[in-house]
């Protein structure tokens, strides 16, 4: 495990820094202006440099070494099973398991993977079982380069489920050496519903092994235009009241409407998982993400989904200690720790 780096999550709404050092970790969030990021992607790469290097040296952050976390539109992530094989091995065939996603040329992109298990079958074959990832050249080149502007050395840039894979592994107190992994018992599954601003992401994973990932196109950015509405105000102005949550303001006829929506599409989703996953035992699921903060929001989730709805905070503090509320920074943690 890293000690001395910091993990960056770019959100459409807030810039998310977890700086990570002996067991003792600080988290920063800062709005992000309008205009930044779009569909989780930078619109300006030269106005982020500034951003960041502007919220580094606001919160005294002189860590130079940052893991980020890369959009979801930006990296192809997938579950490999393959015959046993070395890593030079791995780095030939891996690009060839991304045919189904990348049409250009293979060589555009770079590839990482993550080993998650190793299996033997009855005839002795023996097999592995990776979480691998695929990125273009160019946009880790682009990552690296505003970074660099900012006053940082990129170390390594992961996509969100890696960082979730890292927190499990510190929570399942295991090492990351597949080998050491103890084989044939069931492990626990674990649910992150990750409730963002623009959009709403669910991961499920099989001990530490990924099963199942969806991203719905509902946000908290929909409480804001229901408050706006409601009380006659631009956007802007409704993010504010919503969050102050004075007056009761969350607790609107038009906010109730939008958690109830949002937790059907959620529900609908785990239960897809269960009818997929017969042998699924899923019980409990982690809330993130700026959602978090909104109780009648989380009662909605829990009624709809029967889940037992947990705080993001006890996954983090398995990573260290921290002073705040950590919904927000679980993939920037996750980060961190890499
Ligand atoms: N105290 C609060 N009460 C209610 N909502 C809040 C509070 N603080 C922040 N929010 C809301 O949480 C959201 C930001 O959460 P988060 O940082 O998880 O989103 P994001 O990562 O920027 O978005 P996305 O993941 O969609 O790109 C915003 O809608 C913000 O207004
Ligand atoms: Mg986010």
């Amino acid at each position: 495990m890293a000690n001395g780096c910091i993990g960056i999550d770019i959100g459409s709404s807030s810039l998310k820094i977890a700086e990570y050092s002996k067991n003792k970790i600080h988290l920063f969030s800062e709005s992000m202006p309008d205009n930044m990021v779009s569909e989780g992607q930078v619109l300006s790469l030269e106005a982020m440099s500034q951003f960041i290097k502007e919220t580094l040296k606001k919160n005294h952050i002189s860590e130079k070494k940052c893991s980020v976390i890369l959009p979801d539109t930006l990296v192809f992530t997938r579950r490999i099973n393959m015959p046993f094989m070395n890593s030079e091995q791995l780095r030939v065939n891996i690009p060839y398991e991304f045919h189904d996603f990348i049409n250009d040329d293979k060589d555009k992109y770079v590839y990482d993977y993550a080993m998650l298990d190793l299996n033997e079958s009855n005839e002795g074959h023996k097999e592995i079982d990776l979480l691998a990832a695929a990125a273009l050249k160019s946009t880790i080149d682009n990552y690296r380069g505003m970074f660099k502007r900012a006053g940082l050395k990129m170390s390594i840039a992961i996509p969100s489920v890696m960082a979730y894979t890292n927190l499990i592994y510190l929570l399942e107190g295991k090492k990351k050496n597949f080998e050491q992994s103890e084989t044939g018992e069931k492990k626990d599954e674990y649910c992150f519903i990750d409730l963002g601003h623009t959009k709403c992401r669910i991961h499920i994973f099989d001990g530490h092994k990924l099963s199942a990932s969806r991203t719905l196109d509902y946000g908290l950015n929909m409480i804001d235009l229901a408050i706006a509405e409601e009380k006659n105000v631009d956007v802007h102005i409704a993010k504010r009241y919503k969050e102050a949550q004075s007056g009761g303001i969350l607790e609107s006829e038009g906010c109730m409407n939008i958690y109830n929506s949002i937790a059907v599409e959620v529900m609908r989703a785990i239960n897809f998982y269960r009818f997929n996953n017969q042998e699924s035992n899923l019980s409990s699921a982690f809330i993130c993400g700026g959602g978090g903060m909104i109780e009648p929001l989380i009662k909605a989730l829990a009624e709809s989904t029967a889940l037992e709805l947990k705080s993001a905070n006890d996954i983090l503090s398995y990573a260290g200690n921290f002073d705040t509320n950590g919904e927000i920074f679980v993939c920037a943690v996750g980060a961190a720790i890499q």
